[in-house]
């Protein structure tokens, strides 16, 4: 008899969220093992129920999926979960804490559609929160150059050396500060695409400056939540034409999202071995 699939959830917030449940199912799942407010010192024993219970080559029937609100946190949890296997006794992990890979992959994926990263500039606004960070870091390591934006120079600056520590020269992303619109018409000064990671509910370009920009090619805000980060995009937006520019809401980035999600998690079980982070997740997205 087959093994059925289990995919076992390390959620560190207080509950166990319900959507990356939702989707686990969608993708195909047979069995769910949800857990919460999973510590460091928990990582261990669960990665051991997985790795012990079925033979070698069973085990890619087994996965785990890293979640919850702290994307830190959900780092620091797949780092544990990879140094508590034991050589080829493992399974498959992806990270996707607060939706920010499959997010951000999502976002470079849709901006990928009309542009050639390699030629191409970027400004990533407030590019210091999970989603942003990784937005800049697949652009970055897709040869765009990048000005990853912040209110404070301090966050924007640790944000992009940590970046730029992750990927290669020549590569690299500069820190912008941007508390008023003559900061923001300068950041957009000859950049091909405008990405607005910013929290939910913040309003970061204004309609009558996005008019203003004439380089612009590609924008797209992802956040839902209204106030939306660019004024002039739809939520729903998907490739509409805002004059020269292709324009995306965070639902018309969504769509992809979550279908990246679902093949992510299907992904985890051809094989015992797959750890699916940003990158992974990214070049996943690309394929399907
Ligand atoms: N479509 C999806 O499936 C999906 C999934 C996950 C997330 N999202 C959305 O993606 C966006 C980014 O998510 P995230 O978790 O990375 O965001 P976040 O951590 O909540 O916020 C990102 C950045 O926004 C800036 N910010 C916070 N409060 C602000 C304010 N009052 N005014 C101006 N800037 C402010 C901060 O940058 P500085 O303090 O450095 O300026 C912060 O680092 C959110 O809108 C989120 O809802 C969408």
């Amino acid at each position: 008899m087959a093994s059925s699939n289990i995919l076992i959830l390390l959620d560190t917030d207080e509950q166990a969220n319900s959507f990356d449940r939702v989707v686990a199912v969608d993708a195909g799942v047979d069995q769910l093992f949800a857990y919460s407010r999973v510590t460091l010192e928990q990582v261990q024993s669960l990665v051991h129920g997985a790795i012990f219970t079925r033979a070698p080559d069973e085990l890619r029937h087994t996965a785990m999926f890293i979640c919850g609100s702290d994307v830190d946190l959900g780092e620091q949890v797949l780092a544990r979960v990879r140094s508590s296997f034991l050589g080829s006794l493992s399974v498959s992990v992806m990270l996707d804490a607060n939706g920010a890979n499959t997010t951000a992959a999502a976002a470079v994926i849709a901006a990928g559609r009309h542009l050639e990263f390699d030629h191409c500039s970027a400004l990533v606004l407030a590019g210091t929160g999970p989603v942003g960070q990784r937005a800049a870091r697949l652009l970055a390591r897709q040869g765009a150059s990048i000005r990853l934006a912040s209110r404070s120079d301090q966050r924007a600056s640790a944000s992009a050396d940590r970046i730029n520590a992750a990927v290669k020269p020549p590569q690299e992303v500069v820190p912008c500060v941007i508390t008023d619109e003559d900061a923001l018409r300068r950041g957009l000064e000859g950049v091909d695409v405008v990405i607005a990671a910013g929290k939910a509910g913040v309003e970061l370009l204004p309609a009558s400056v996005m008019n203003e920009v004439t380089d612009l090619k590609v924008a797209i805000d992802l956040n839902a939540v209204p106030p939306l980060g660019i004024e002039a995009i739809g939520v729903t937006d998907k490739a509409r034409d805002i004059g020269a520019v292709k324009a995306y809401g965070a639902i018309g980035v969504g769509g992809t999202k979550m279908k990246i999600h679902r093949a992510a998690v299907a992904s985890l079980f051809e094989s015992n071995d797959r750890v699916l982070d940003a990158e992974e997740i990214y070049a996943l997205g690309g394929s399907i």
